[in-house]
């Protein structure tokens, strides 16, 4: 298994570039399910995530061309198996996104549970209560989600009792075929939402309301094709901020937007950090100042995001003062604190609040990666820390972070990646 090799205590200074939304390119490769006709997706960012997704189209029998520059064109009309193997989809979860498209398309759709993970029990009770309301008939056995529906789906006005990001994504993707109107309530708001809907309505989809809770979406007979380019990742984007304000540096994050992480950037401004912005970069000065706490509390966009809590808590580890970070929405997602307890860092958990008393240092330990977003708050703390820091079991941190060590490097870290 590769490890990750840091040396730390070095603030960061250069400018990167931000790599397509993992979270956006997702549902909208799943999207392409729907069209009768070629559909190309530009700005993919290079990640295990995207080639599995892509894997399990192609298994699924869809014709699909990848360009040097992950730019995938995709034609569903050619698919022969409705069926998401569990052997996919327990690697990635997200695998979920493909039953409201194949369903609302193909009229059946055979897709593996795809069981709980490190961060939480991660249900998928609200995907499937949707999809029945809009009239599809679904048994849960052997593991599977097995779904039919006789003709098209049935518009229905759908009450949602979370907030569930891609829940409201695969509602709103069945809906777009389904036979008369679909209303969504406590629909999520998220950027990635709207992305979604924006590929969706260039292919011809007539839906409205996308980023506020309550979407429209009056359906249609077929999709066309049509050529999308994801969104920059807003969570990349603020985890390379809140390194170069850990490490006391100054970064610039170049094709991103600052509209798509408001409540991360107020954050880093009560740190003390200078930020500036552009039309499509963001830059972060700590002019070399010592990050103060910040306290803080995760929920739905469009509050803070809970993918970057551990980025916080890692900030947090070294700053002035002490910060209490409470996570709302998954109930298990603290996992990166037991590692960097052992890098030296003061943080007692009570509940979902983690209450964290910044120290001068931490200093190197081997540590491990528990999930994605835990394993950049290690690589954070490795950057902060007095001595070398061997972060293993970074297959998570490769599932969302394009090319992290050229990356970092590029900003004067000390990292290098060894081969396990
Ligand atoms: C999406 O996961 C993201 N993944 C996650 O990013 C992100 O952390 C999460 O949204 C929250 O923002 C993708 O978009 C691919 P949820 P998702 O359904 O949709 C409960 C990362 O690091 N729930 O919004 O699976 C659930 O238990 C990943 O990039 C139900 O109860 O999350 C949780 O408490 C991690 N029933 C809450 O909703 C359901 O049917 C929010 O989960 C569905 C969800």
């Amino acid at each position: 298994m590769d490890k990750l090799l840091i040396g730390g205590s070095k603030p960061l200074n250069g400018d990167i570039r931000i790599s397509g939304a993992k979270n956006s390119a997702l549902p909208i490769l799943a999207a392409t399910l729907l069209a009768d006709e070629p559909v190309t997706i530009g700005n993919l960012p290079h990640l295990n995530d995207i080639t599995t997704m892509i894997e399990l189209l192609g298994r699924m029998g869809v014709e699909l061309m990848i360009d040097e520059k992950m730019c995938v064109e995709v034609h569903a009309n050619t698919i022969k198996h409705l069926t998401a193997p569990y052997e996919l989809v327990k690697t990635m979860r997200a695998s979920i996104l493909v039953l409201g498209p194949m369903l609302a398309h193909f009229g059946e759709a055979e897709v593996s549970l795809p069981g709980g993970c490190a961060i939480g029990s991660r249900p998928v009770d609200l995907h499937i209560r949707g999809l029945e309301a809009m009239g599809a008939d679904i048994l849960v056995e052997g593991g599977y989600i097995k779904a039919k529906t006789n003709g098209r789906l049935k518009g229905a006005h759908i009450y949602m009792d979370t907030v569930t990001v891609t829940g409201t994504e695969n509602l709103l993707m069945a809906a777009t075929l389904a036979d008369g109107k679909t209303v969504i309530e406590n629909a999520a708001r998220e950027p990635e939402v709207i992305d979604l809907a924006e590929c969706l309505i260039a292919m011809g989809a007539d839906i409205r309301g996308h980023g506020s809770s309550t979407i429209e979406i009056n359906g249609v007979p077929r999709l066309h094709g049509c050529r999308y380019n994801v969104l920059p990742d807003r969570v990349e984007t603020g985890t390379y901020l809140v390194a170069a304000a850990a490490t006391r540096g100054r970064v610039r994050v170049k094709d991103t937007r600052e509209d798509i992480l408001e409540a991360v950037l107020l954050k880093l401004d009560e740190a003390g950090a200078h930020i500036s912005t552009g039309p499509d970069w963001i830059e972060l000065d700590m002019k070399g100042a010592r990050p103060k706490a910040v306290s803080l509390r995760t929920a739905p966009y469009p509050a803070f995001p809970t993918d970057m809590q551990a980025q916080f808590v890692a900030m947090n580890t070294v700053a002035e003062g002490t910060g209490a970070i409470v996570e709302t929405v998954f109930e298990n997602r603290f996992m990166h604190v037991q590692e960097l307890r052992r890098m030296g860092a003061k943080i007692k958990l009570e509940g979902n609040t983690a209450i964290v008393e910044g120290v001068e240092s931490l200093t190197g330990a081997p540590v491990m990666a528990t999930d994605l977003r835990a394993s950049a708050s290690l690589v954070i703390a490795g950057l902060v820390a007095e001595g070398d820091t061997l972060v293993d079991r970074i297959y998570h941190i490769d599932r969302g972070y394009e090319c992290i060590e050229e990356k970092m490097q590029l900003l004067g870290a000390k990292i290098r990646r060894l081969p396990g």
